[in-house]
């Protein structure tokens, strides 16, 4: 008997993000669209989830990891996939961040952004996304983002049968989505450490009387 959906999604995430969380995935755009225009896309609302279920367990059996929904109105704008964000380098230094209403604004999208532009010396562009740049060619590579995995590079993404595969290929994650990705978590592990913070560590020491800082 097959494992019910719930259970399914999980092991997707358990895949996903801690067997080969940074080998790139190959994700189809999906017919079905995730959030209404004027809808609920950009809040953590159980129906969201609801709506991509169906789509994630066929995506599952013709072999993509995830799906890429696309604006409700138009259908020629990316959004995001059921549970993650997207981004996207030129390859040239820029990070591109596809703006919708109905995309679930992540904090981890947010944390790279910031990286980026403070870590890294990127340009960042968040902007509408037509789905054409992408098969075309402009972005040399693309990642999903979220809280478990950080940064899931993507491989290849099939439109109805018309496949683009990313220049940073499918074995292993990109440069760029690397840098970013170790940037940040090496953030949160202490390793990296940006020019302001030991300025930031003195007003911590010179006010560490106060109460406040005391209970830190
Ligand atoms: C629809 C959707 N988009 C994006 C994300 C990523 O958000 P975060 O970085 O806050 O984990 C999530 C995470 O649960 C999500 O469910």
């Amino acid at each position: 008997m097959g494992s019910p959906v719930w259970f399914r999604r999980i092991s997707l995430l358990k895949t996903l993000y801690f067997k080969g969380g940074a080998k790139p995935i190959a994700v189809k755009i999906s017919d079905f669209d995730r959030a209404a225009p004027h809808g609920t896309g950009n809040i953590k609302a159980g129906l969201n989830y609801a709506m991509s279920l169906h789509a994630i367990v066929t995506a599952h059996k013709e072999g993509f990891a995830e799906n890429i929904y696309l604006d409700p109105a138009t259908r020629t704008k990316i959004e995001e996939t059921g549970g993650a964000n997207i981004i996207l380098t030129d390859g040239q230094g820029t990070l591109v961040v596809p703006k919708s209403d109905s995309i679930l604004p992540s904090i981890t999208r947010r944390s790279l952004v910031y990286v980026a532009e403070h870590y890294c010396g990127m340009k960042i562009e968040e902007r509408e996304v037509y789905l054409d740049e992408i098969m075309s060619g402009k972005f040399t590579e693309g990642g999903l983002c979220g809280t478990a995995a950080v940064i899931s590079p993507l491989g290849s993404i099939n439109d109805h049968g018309k496949e683009f595969k990313f220049a940073s290929g499918m074995e292993e994650m990109g440069p760029v989505m690397t840098k970013l990705r170790e940037t940040l978590t090496g953030i949160q592990i202490k390793a990296v450490i940006h020019m302001w913070q030991p300025f930031s560590l003195m007003v911590l020491l010179l006010f560490s009387d106060s109460p406040v800082v005391g209970s830190l």
